[in-house]
């Protein structure tokens, strides 16, 4: 069942997604030796990442993966990479090495290709399905007001693409086009996904995570027995209607 926490503002959704993530994170750690953190993009995680750094103290023995990337130079002010080198990297005592950049400036297929060796290499045994899917751990993912959530797009032929662990996207109707993602298999995998909306624009796309899955509205794909959608108040569903 997916868990549905409602909070009343935009910086009350980033202080419970960071206290979310760090609990997440310690426990992996504690359970399995390291813990696999996958980050989402965008704009809206940047205050979670901003508390996320300082609230988890130690950061030994916790490797970084990115749920996607623009095809774009790392410092360009496009770049996921960027955004969260200038918030949780600034911030916390990250080993550098933990770190691992999706090199978006290979392009959608060679940078998809190359990443999906440094995952299928980083994740150990301990942390695969029996498929051999990597499974990280927990996965902080955005939502677009579409439905979509990495680099995932509603009609896209990346949605599909499950087997694969990154897909390329060539078409990507926020831009920039280009771009590189974790597949939906790989989103499905993992322990724990965490998808943070605030914001009254993406009300609709929260209703739409939370009703049937849908192939129209990738986010609604996500395993909903894994997932935690935190929202606030503005990108709450409506309440049904009584006697609805
Ligand atoms: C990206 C993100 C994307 C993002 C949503 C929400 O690279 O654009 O991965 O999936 O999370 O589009 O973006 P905002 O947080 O900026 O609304």
């Amino acid at each position: 069942m997916t868990r549905l926490t409602t909070v009343a503002s935009p910086e009350a959704a980033a202080q419970r997604a960071a206290e979310v993530l760090a609990r997440l994170v310690q426990g992996a750690r504690e359970e399995r030796g390291v813990a696999h953190l996958g980050l989402a993009g965008g704009a809206t995680p940047r205050a979670t990442y901003d508390i996320l750094g300082p609230l988890l103290a130690d950061w030994s023995a916790v490797a970084l993966w990115f749920g996607d990337e623009r095809c774009v130079d790392a410092q360009d002010p496009d770049s996921n990479y960027r955004m969260v080198s200038e918030s949780l990297l600034s911030h916390a005592g990250v080993p550098e090495a933990s770190v691992h950049r999706i090199p978006g400036e290979l392009g959608p297929d060679a940078g998809a290709r190359a990443y999906a060796r440094t995952l299928h290499e980083g994740v150990k045994a301990a942390s695969r399905q029996a498929d051999q899917t990597p499974r990280l751990d927990v996965i902080l993912l955005g939502l677009g007001e579409d439905g979509h959530t990495a680099s995932l797009f509603p009609g896209g032929d990346a949605v599909a693409r499950v087997d694969e662990l990154c897909v390329g996207v060539h078409d990507a109707p926020k831009p920039p086009p280009e771009r590189i993602s974790l597949s939906l298999g790989v989103l499905r995998a993992a322990r724990r996904c965490v998808l943070l909306a605030t914001g009254q624009a993406k009300a609709d796309a929260v209703a739409a995570v939370l009703g049937e899955p849908d192939r129209h509205v990738p986010a609604s794909l996500l395993r909903r027995g894994t997932l935690e959608l935190i929202v606030d108040d503005a990108a709450s569903p409506p309440p049904p209607l009584r006697g609805a």
